[in-house]
């Protein structure tokens, strides 16, 4: 407990501090502040003021800036919990400035990411992810971003059970997990290990199988997409059947108006099941594919293999065929929810990332890429899954500064 107080109390001293020494250099946005008297600045709401951006400050407008002094924010090597998926340089990637770009948001700063801090506000709590392989590509993330906090290796581990894979931190009692629920409703695709399935078929209105794995955590963090791009029409299935009992029968819906089917029951099971006083909802936006190198004017490209370096003519936003009806119906639907959920609007910063996918430098069914397949980039290349440390490192990022700036 004494050890504890004394954690925050120094926390609290180098806040003071940095907030001083901001009034002096940041003086345009604490003129009204500086006109009272000095004890009061050390309220403790106008240090988490100066540290973490204003809730008016839209983090999600900005650009990618070359940082290899803060980025990236551990190193692939130092996470034992990272899957030969994302381990671009242990997999034969040559270069690495991939790791190196940092989000500048237009109109604030993000705060620096404390893994120390985080393991606080999970303690004794739980957070998860819960959604498709982009969601576990940064479920890993912020697994290898918290780990550093176990005072001892055999403190923290990582469990898998079926759709549910935990990784503890002992010291603190908190967990950060994954669920495997690439639709979110039930589907024929929910087997965590076997779901290659060209079939895929949904039942929209099903979900209180995976939602009863979701009560009573602290954090939830939801996405799904990449399954839905497969084709255009989707194959729901039909009547009150049940893929237990074999149902197989389908119709076919077409891509948004499914989706919305999807959103419309996933929300009322958080209306209806979450406890705003306990539990912060987030829903990621549609993670980007990069598979046409002439969307971004590169004549010499195979799909995303040849990329180095992000897309740095902001202009316009690039258009690389991302499903914009599915973004406009999540954001409307969460607008009309009763419980809060926090719209992480990640899409088009990551568009600008051809640069970050996995590639050639992956696994396929399991496997490391043969030399072979290396060879044959516009057949294998991956440019769905993100290298780690890499871009979902900036996705939680966002989820660090809301979840320590709101709790
Ligand atoms: C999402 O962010 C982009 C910029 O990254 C912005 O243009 C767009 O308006 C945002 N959408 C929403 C719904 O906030
Ligand atoms: C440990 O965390 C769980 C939630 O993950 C909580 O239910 C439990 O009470 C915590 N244990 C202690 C001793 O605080
Ligand atoms: C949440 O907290 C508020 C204020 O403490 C209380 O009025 C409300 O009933 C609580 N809601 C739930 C669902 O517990
Ligand atoms: C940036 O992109 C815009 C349109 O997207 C194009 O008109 C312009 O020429 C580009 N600028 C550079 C420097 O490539």
């Amino acid at each position: 407990m004494n050890h504890r107080k004394n954690n925050r109390l120094s926390v609290s001293v180098v806040l003071v501090c940095v907030f001083l020494i901001g009034i002096v250099f940041y003086n345009d946005d604490v003129k009204s502040l500086t006109q009272f008297p000095l004890y009061k600045i050390q309220a403790p709401i106008s240090i988490s003021i100066q540290e973490f951006p204003p809730e008016t400050c839209d983090i999600f407008d900005g650009r990618w800036v070359f940082a290899d002094s803060t980025h990236p924010l551990y190193r692939e090597e130092e996470c034992e919990f990272l899957t030969d998926q994302v381990t671009c340089m242990r997999n034969g990637r040559k270069d690495s400035m991939y790791q190196n770009w940092r989000w500048q948001p237009k109109d604030c700063n993000l705060p620096k990411f404390r893994a120390k801090l985080l393991a606080e506000k999970l303690r004794n709590k739980r957070l998860m992810f819960v959604g498709d392989s982009l969601n576990r590509n940064q479920w890993e993330s912020m697994v290898c971003l918290v780990q550093s906090v176990a005072k001892k290796p055999e403190r923290k581990s990582l469990t898998k059970t079926g759709s549910l894979s935990i990784f503890r931190i002992e010291d603190y009692n908190a967990t950060v997990e994954f669920y495997w629920a690439p639709f979110l409703v039930h589907s024929n695709s929910d087997d965590p290990d076997i779901h290659s399935i060209l079939d895929r078929i949904i039942k929209p209105e099903s979900i209180n199988g995976h939602g009863q794995n979701w009560k009573d955590v602290d954090y939830l963090v939801f996405n799904t997409y990449i399954w839905w791009m497969n084709t255009l029409k989707i194959k729901v299935l039909r009547g009150s059947s049940s893929f237990e009992e074999g149902a197989t029968e389908y119709d076919e819906v077409d891509r948004p108006v499914a989706y919305a089917r999807v959103l419309k029951t996933w929300a009322e099971w958080v209306d209806k099941n979450i406890n705003p006083n306990r539990t912060m909802v987030f829903f990621n936006s549609m993670s980007p594919l990069h598979i046409k190198s002439s969307d971004w004017n590169n004549p010499d490209g195979i799909k995303c293999a040849k990329e180095t370096s992000p897309i740095l003519n902001m202009t316009k936003p690039p258009n690389v065929g991302t499903d914009r009806r599915l973004f406009t119906v999540a954001v409307n639907l969460i607008q009309s929810m009763k419980i809060p959920v926090q719209f992480l609007n990640i899409t088009t910063l990551s568009e600008y990332r051809k640069d970050a996918h996995t590639s050639i430098y992956t696994v396929r069914q399991a496997k490391l890429l043969t030399d072979e397949q290396k060879g044959n980039p516009a057949i294998y290349a991956d440019c769905i899954h993100w290298c780690l440390p890499g871009l979902p490192d900036t996705w939680n990022e966002f989820l660090y500064t809301r979840i320590v700036s709101r709790s």
